[in-house]
Parts: C-alpha cells; structure tokens; sequence
C-alpha cells in the first residue's frame, strides 16, 4: 500500500466519522435546538408564559373558533384529540413524552400545518419559540 491510498483512506474515514456525528446530532435534536433556529430567525426572548397565552388564544379561521387546544387539549401531559378525525394525539408536553421536539422536520411540518389551520397563516419564529418553551416548561 503506497503513502497515498492510506491517506486517502484516512480521509475517507474521517470523513464519514464527521457524517456520522451530524447525523446524529440531528437525531438527538432538542428543543433547545430549535429554540436557537427561531431565535436565528429573528425571535427575540422565548417564554412559557407567552407560549401558554398563545396556544389558549381563540381565532376566528373559516367560520369557526380554534386553538391549538382544539386538538391538543389544555393539559399538554393528557393525550389530545384531532378535532376533525378524531385520532388520538400523543401528549406534547416533553415531560410526558419523549418523543416531542426531538425531530425538527417534524415539528417544522406541523407548525405549518396547525398554524394555517388554526390561525389560517404561519406562526412567527417568535410564536414557535415561545411553544416550545411552554412545551418544555410543563
Ligand atoms: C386540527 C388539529 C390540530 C390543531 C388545531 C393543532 N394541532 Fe398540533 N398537531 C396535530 C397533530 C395530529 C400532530 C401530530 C402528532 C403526532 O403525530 O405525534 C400535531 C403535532 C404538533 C407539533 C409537533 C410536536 C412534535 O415534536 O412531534 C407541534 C409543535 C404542534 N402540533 C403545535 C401546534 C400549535 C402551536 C397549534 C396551534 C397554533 C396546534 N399544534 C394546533 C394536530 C393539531
């Protein structure tokens, strides 16, 4: 084996080292994580107490009042329950649910989807951080 193929050999491998360790970050995502993004955003101080105070917050959207507590109740650690399908909603308080804040493309994909619903727009960076904190505070 000649001096170079180890070295690209090594390289190579330290290459995929640094892969994995991405990767893995992005698995182990946390709410603090997501709280930098918004934050990077242009949110300004996150807190639970704005977070509760928009997640009660009645919209008139479509002829109708909704919340996020339409689907996901007022107690964040009880199950919720989909207002118009009626499934079953986990729990979103991390406390009581592992799972919760762990995937960013997730929970990207649901704050678009529930704040248009709800709201019928998108939710500011400064609203999500402020969910989160709440989510991370009960
Ligand atoms: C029409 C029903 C409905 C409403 C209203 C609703 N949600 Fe949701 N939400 C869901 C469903 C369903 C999920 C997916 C649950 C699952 O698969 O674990 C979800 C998931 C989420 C998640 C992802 C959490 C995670 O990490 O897995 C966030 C964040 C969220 N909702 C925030 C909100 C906010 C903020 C509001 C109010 C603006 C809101 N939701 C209103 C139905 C709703």
């Amino acid at each position: 084996m000649n001096h170079n193929s180890t070295k690209t050999r090594m390289m190579a491998a330290a290459l995929s080292i640094g892969i994995a360790s991405l990767a893995g970050a992005a698995v182990a995502a946390t709410g603090d994580d997501l709280l930098a993004t918004y934050k990077g955003q242009g949110g300004g101080t996150f807190t639970a107490a704005a977070g509760q105070s928009f997640w009660t917050a009645k919209h008139q959207t479509e002829g109708e009042s909704r919340s996020c507590t339409t689907c996901h109740g007022t107690d964040l650690k009880q199950s919720g329950k989909h207002a118009k399908t009626g499934k079953v909603i986990d729990p979103m308080a991390v406390s009581a649910n592992s799972k919760v804040l762990t995937d960013p493309a997730k929970v990207e994909k649901w704050f678009g989807r529930n704040c248009k619903w709800t709201l019928g727009r998108e939710c500011t960076a400064q609203e999500k951080g402020d969910v989160v904190k709440y989510l991370q505070s009960l």
